[in-house]
């Protein structure tokens, strides 16, 4: 602790630059009784302890240290990706922050990785992997996207959109960490659900999407059918979207999720699959560079096109280039059971071939 006359000097040194320690990092937050947290270093961020990991930034850079290395992002970079996987509770699969740090879902239980799907950190081994239950990490990444996160920069808005993540800190930006996902129950305009976006409700058409029709369409229910019958359009939807890289539920039929996006700049994680997805491109062009998900080995380039299809395999990890904002269709399959019927080999990884 900064006030712990005791600790040699170099601790005082070692939270404020790179290397936070565990005993620097021993007080508890008093809002959330499982996050360990330092108090406030030189830049004004706190340190952050999880398991063996640690946590520290400084004005441009996150430092993430676990007892066989350490990683720096730009932090930048780091709180987009943070802030998919709070927002997504862990998603699907793996969320890597980059090709070294990330995360991997086992539905209750997370493991929180370094150098694990990355050929020369595993032969060097080098890499580290801690199982942790969801609520723990789930609060100990909410505290710090919050606490890192200056009032000037939404990690969810595009670069073009939004103002810097750099400096000291300077305020919080919590309306937009906190951000609540769209998952609509049923579907967008379906009575009690989530309803189509407007001026009203404080979405106006996006820069990029101004030439995009705002028409709607006229919906008669029969008598009786009207909390059943329902329609949107999607684009007009899309169009107003004030976020990017953060794919909302607008239908569902059982386990088949339909979860379009709008799409600007880099897609903030490079994902993992744990299931195979589909990508309708609806718009404009995005190029996705497809990995192998255990290696990091490249697979493919992938250009999609408006109106090209493609099926992302369980396989691998992706991630997307947008050069202007586009929308994308993702069509995902939420059933529980996949995972596992992949991993068995019960199920192949792609769902279809071409042969
Ligand atoms: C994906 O990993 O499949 C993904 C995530 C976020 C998006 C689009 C695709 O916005
Ligand atoms: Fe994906």
């Amino acid at each position: 602790m900064s006030t712990d006359t005791t600790a040699p000097a170099h601790h005082e040194a070692a939270l404020t630059h790179h290397e936070p320690d565990h005993a620097a990092i021993a007080s508890v937050d008093a809002n959330s009784s499982d996050v360990a947290s330092s108090s406030a270093n030189a830049h004004g961020y706190r340190g952050f302890a999880l398991g063996e990991f640690l946590f520290a930034r400084d004005e441009y850079f996150a430092y993430v240290t676990w007892p066989t290395g350490q990683h720096v992002m730009s932090v930048d970079t780091f709180l987009r990706a943070l802030q998919r996987d709070v927002a997504w509770d862990f998603f699907y699969g793996i969320v890597n922050f980059d090709g070294v740090f990330g995360t991997m879902n086992h539905y209750g239980t997370v493991d929180l990785f370094a150098g694990r799907y990355n050929d020369a950190y595993r032969k060097a081994e080098l890499d580290h992997m801690e199982n942790v239950e969801t609520p723990v990490i789930r609060d100990t990444f909410t505290a710090i996207i919050k606490d890192w996160t200056n009032e000037s920069f939404d990690p969810f808005a595009s670069p073009a959109e939004t103002g810097s993540a750099f400096g000291p800190k300077s305020g919080n930006n919590d309306a937009a960490v906190t951000r609540q996902r769209v998952t609509a129950e049923r579907m967008v305009g379906l009575p009690g659900d989530e309803q189509p976006r407007s001026d009203e409700s404080g979405f106006p058409i996006n820069r990029q999407f101004l030439d995009v029709s705002q028409e709607e369409p006229q919906v008669n229910p029969e008598p009786g059918y009207e909390d059943r019958v329902a329609a949107f359009s999607l684009k007009a939807y899309l169009s107003r979207s004030d976020v990017t890289w953060n794919p909302s539920i607008v239908s569902v039929c059982r386990d088949s999720l339909m979860c379009p996006t709008t799409e600007e700049y880099i897609l903030p994680i490079i994902h993992g699959n744990d299931r195979s997805e589909w990508f309708i491109q609806l718009s404009d062009e995005i190029t996705w560079e497809v990995e192998d998900r255990d290696t990091g080995r490249k697979r493919a380039t992938v250009v999609c096109k408006a109106g090209d299809v493609a099926a992302m395999p369980a396989d691998i990890r992706h991630q997307g280039y947008s050069p202007k904002r586009s929308m994308l269709l993702v069509w995902e399959n939420n059933s529980g059971e996949i995972p596992e019927l992949i991993n068995s080999g019960k199920i192949k990884p792609q769902p279809v071939d071409f042969e």
